[in-house]
C-alpha cells in the first residue's frame, strides 16, 4: 500500500528541510514531529467531483508550498473529501513526490457520514448502515448524527482508513464531543468519553493511529458554567487513567481567528487550581493545539480598515488573518479551508515571513476572565 507508516521525526525533519524558502518559524512541534503552521481544511464544497479536483489539486500544491498537515473528516462532503485526498495522496506518493513518513494526516469520527451524497431516506440509511449491522444501538445515537460507541468509531475509523488509503491516521479527533451535553448528562458523557479513549488507546497499540485529540466547536471557548462546557484538565485526566503518564491524548482542535479570540483571550479553563486560557492549558498539559476556522469560513478576508492597520505590511485581509492566527503563542497550525490555487498561493506566501512578536499578538486584544 502507498501509504504504509505514518508521520515520523526524521520524515517531517526531511519535508522541512527540503522547505528552504520557509521562516524558521514556520514549522513547530507537535510531539516529536515537524508540523506546519498552516494546514490544509478540507470541510467546505459541493458533495461533487469537480470539488474533489479541486481539493486534490490543492493537495498536491500545499505540499509543493511548505504545508505537511492535512485535515479532513469522515462526515465532510458525505465522506468525499476523505476520499479525494486518499487518492491524490496515494498518486503523489506513487509519484514520490512526498513520503508518508513527511506528512500529518488527521481525520475524525463522531458524526455519522452518508456516502458520497445525502440518500433519498436518510433514517433508512442510518438503520441499514449502522443500527441493523449493531455499530451502535439507537440510545446510542445523539440528536440523530452523533455516537461515541467504541464498536461505531471502530467503523468510522476503518472507513477513514480506507477512504485515505492509508494504514495509520497520526492524529484521530473525535469530532465536537460536546455535542453529547445537549442531550445525555455529564456523567453520561464522560462513561461515553472513557470508553472512546480507551478505544484509541488500543488503536494506538494496534498502529492504526498515533495521537489522538478532541475536535471541538464551542466545548473549549465557552464559559465554565455552560453545559456545554469542556474542561481540558478533566479531559487529560481521563486520558491518564485510560493510557497512564505516556497516554497519547495529545491534540485539541478549536475554532480561533480575529472574531473568534477565546482560546487566547478567554481564561476559561482550570490547571491545577489555576485559573488560564485554553491555549495555555495545552501548553502545560503537554497537548498541541490546532485551531479550525482561521478565515472564520472567508468572513475574515475583508477585515474593517482599523483591524487591518494592526497587522502591516502584507497584501490581502486573508493574509493578516492567517498571520494574526499562525502567530498566536501556543497554536501549532492555522487550519485553512483553500480549494482554490490563488488562495493557496496567497496563503502559503505567509511561510515565507516570520510570525508576528507576541506584543504584537497580545496588542490585539486585552484578556478576560470566566467570572
Ligand atoms: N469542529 C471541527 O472540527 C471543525 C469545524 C470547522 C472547521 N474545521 C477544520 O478547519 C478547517 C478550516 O476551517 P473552514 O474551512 O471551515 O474555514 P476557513 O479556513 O476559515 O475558510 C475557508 C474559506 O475561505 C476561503 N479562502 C481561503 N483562502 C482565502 C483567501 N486568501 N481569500 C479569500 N478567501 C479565501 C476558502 O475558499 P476556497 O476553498 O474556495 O479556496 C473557503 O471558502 C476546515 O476545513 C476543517 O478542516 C474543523
Amino acid at each position: 500500500m502507498a501509504g504504509s507508516g505514518f508521520a515520523t521525526e526524521t520524515g517531517t525533519q526531511r519535508y522541512r528541510a527540503r522547505q528552504a524558502a520557509c521562516h524558521p518559524t514556520h514549522f513547530r512541534q507537535l510531539q516529536d514531529l515537524w508540523a506546519s503552521s498552516i494546514g490544509l481544511g478540507t470541510y467546505l464544497g459541493d458533495a461533487d467531483e469537480a470539488t474533489d479536483a479541486l481539493y486534490a489539486e490543492a493537495l498536491e500544491a500545499v505540499l509543493a508550498l511548505g504545508d505537511n498537515l492535512i485535515d479532513t473528516a469522515i462526515n465532510y462532503r458525505h465522506q468525499r473529501s476523505e476520499r479525494a485526498i486518499g487518492a491524490a495522496l496515494e498518486r503523489l506518493m506513487q509519484r514520490k513526490a512526498v513520503a508518508r513518513e513527511e506528512i500529518l494526516v488527521c481525520t475524525k469520527g463522531g458524526y455519522i457520514p452518508f456516502d458520497g451524497a445525502v440518500p433519498a431516506d436518510p433514517g433508512r440509511y442510518i438503520i441499514d448502515a449502522f443500527l441493523r449491522p449493531g455499530f451502535f444501538q439507537y440510545d446510542d445515537l445523539v440528536d440523530g448524527c452523533h455516537c461515541l460507541r467504541p464498536s461505531y468509531l471502530e467503523h468510522q475509523l476503518t472507513t477513514s482508513l480506507q477512504n485515505l488509503r492509508v494504514e495509520t491516521v497520526d492524529v484521530y479527533y473525535v469530532h465536537n464531543p460536546e455535542h453529547q451535553l445537549d442531550h445525555v448528562s455529564r456523567d453520561v458523557f464522560l462513561g461515553r468519553m472513557d470508553a472512546a479513549f480507551r478505544f484509541l488507546e488500543a488503536q494506538v497499540r494496534a498502529g492504526r493511529i498515533r495521537w489522538y485529540g478532541t475536535a471541538t466547536w464551542n466545548g473549549y471557548r465557552v464559559n465554565p458554567k455552560d453545559p456545554g462546557y469542556l474542561s481540558l484538565e478533566e479531559l487529560v485526566q481521563l486520558a491518564r487513567r485510560v493510557g497512564g503518564e505516556s497516554h497519547h491524548f495529545r491534540v485539541v482542535q478549536l475554532p480561533f481567528n480575529l472574531a473568534m479570540p477565546e482560546a487566547y483571550a478567554f481564561e476559561n479553563q482550570m490547571v491545577a487550581g489555576e485559573t488560564m486560557s485554553l491555549l495555555e492549558a495545552a501548553a502545560r498539559l503537554n497537548l498541541s493545539v490546532v485551531v479550525s476556522a482561521s478565515l472564520m469560513q472567508s468572513q475574515l478576508t475583508r477585515l474593517p480598515e482599523a483591524v487591518g492597520k494592526l497587522i502591516p505590511g502584507l497584501r490581502s485581509d486573508g493574509q493578516r488573518a492567517i498571520q494574526f492566527v499562525r502567530s498566536t503563542p501556543g497554536v501549532l497550525t492555522a487550519l485553512v479551508g483553500m480549494k482554490r490555487r490563488a488562495h493557496v498561493e496567497e496563503n502559503l506566501a505567509l511561510t515565507r515571513l516570520p510570525t508576528l512578536p507576541p506584543e504584537q499578538v497580545a496588542q490585539l486584544f486585552a484578556r478576560t476572565g470566566s467570572r
